[in-house]
């Protein structure tokens, strides 16, 4: 592997178990020469599992609930004290439903719960970006990713209210991304990956199959984490300095399908 991110300082938030994608990026990242810095909510953090990824990147972590502008604060703080410096780079890497978790129909949804999802899954994008903002956090030229998935644009009645939570972090994206575009050339994308055997993953009703099926649709098949972490490496490099405000296909073209043949013969 190469040295793309040599002299990159970045904070990885979402790496719960080395299924995560957030641990693969975390891994690509360090492979390539940059510094990070792990974070995850304080409850995550019991299992234990980070320590080991820690180590392995040899990063602090910094537990923050993503829903807490104060943990967010104490974050960015925290990273720079540790960096002596901004970040390069940030990959927000969240996701939870609380109907989904508690098997609540698409027509019968709580109405807390859905607010709960929402500041999970997609406000804590735009209060992670604001205390950037307000931090002066990261370096011109730098670079913010979050992960979505194309319900936000399709309907996978399974995904339920996820699919309102990815609509909102895309649209975050591309309205935060014209204010850090326009003050200091810092871009902001998301990737919407293909399912993924992971914890949020597989939480979602029927997800075996549906990864089967989305298996099959796709010409190069589901992308891979660690193909999805290679991605995001590109997007925190310098090779992409131009790109922002966009939604970006990791899915081996599933986006783009109608009907592939090889489902006709099952
Ligand atoms: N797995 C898939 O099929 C798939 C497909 C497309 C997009 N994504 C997205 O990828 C991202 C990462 O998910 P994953 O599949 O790696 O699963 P994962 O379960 O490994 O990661 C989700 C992370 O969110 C963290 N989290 C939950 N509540 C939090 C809070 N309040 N504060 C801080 N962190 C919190 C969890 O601790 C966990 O680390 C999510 O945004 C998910 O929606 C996943």
């Amino acid at each position: 592997m190469g040295n793309i991110l040599a002299g990159k300082k970045g904070i990885i938030f979402g790496a719960l178990d080395n299924q995560s994608i957030a641990w693969k990026v975390a891994e690509r990242c360090v492979e390539e020469g940059a510094q990070i810095v792990l974070t995850n909510a304080p409850v995550a953090m019991r299992m234990g599992e980070i320590n080991k990824l820690a180590e392995k990147c040899k990063a602090p972590v910094i537990p923050a609930d993503a829903t807490s502008l104060e943990d967010m604060e104490n974050l960015f703080q925290k990273s720079m004290e540790h960096f002596g410096g901004k970040v390069d780079f940030v990959l927000h890497s969240i996701g939870m439903s609380v109907n989904v978790r508690k098997g609540k129909a698409y027509t019968d949804l709580n109405y807390d719960w859905m607010q709960k999802t929402f500041d999970v899954s997609a406000i804590s994008f735009h209060k992670m970006m604001q205390t950037m903002w307000k931090l002066d956090a990261i370096n011109d030229w730098g670079s913010i990713l979050g992960l979505s998935y194309i319900a936000a644009q399709r309907v996978f009645p399974d995904y339920s209210e996820m699919a309102e939570s990815k609509s909102l972090l895309e649209s975050f994206a591309r309205s935060f991304g014209y204010h850090f575009g326009d003050a200091k050339n810092v871009r902001v994308n998301t990737i919407s990956q293909s399912p993924t055997m992971t914890t949020a993953g597989q939480g979602v009703k029927g997800f075996t199959e549906f990864f089967s099926y989305a298996d099959k649709m796709s010409p190069l098949g589901n992308a891979p984490a660690e193909d999805c972490a290679n991605y995001c490496v590109t997007l925190f490099s310098d090779l992409t300095r131009y790109v922002t405000m966009q939604n970006l296909y990791h899915d081996g073209g599933f986006s783009n399908m109608g009907m592939n043949p090889r489902l006709l013969e099952d």
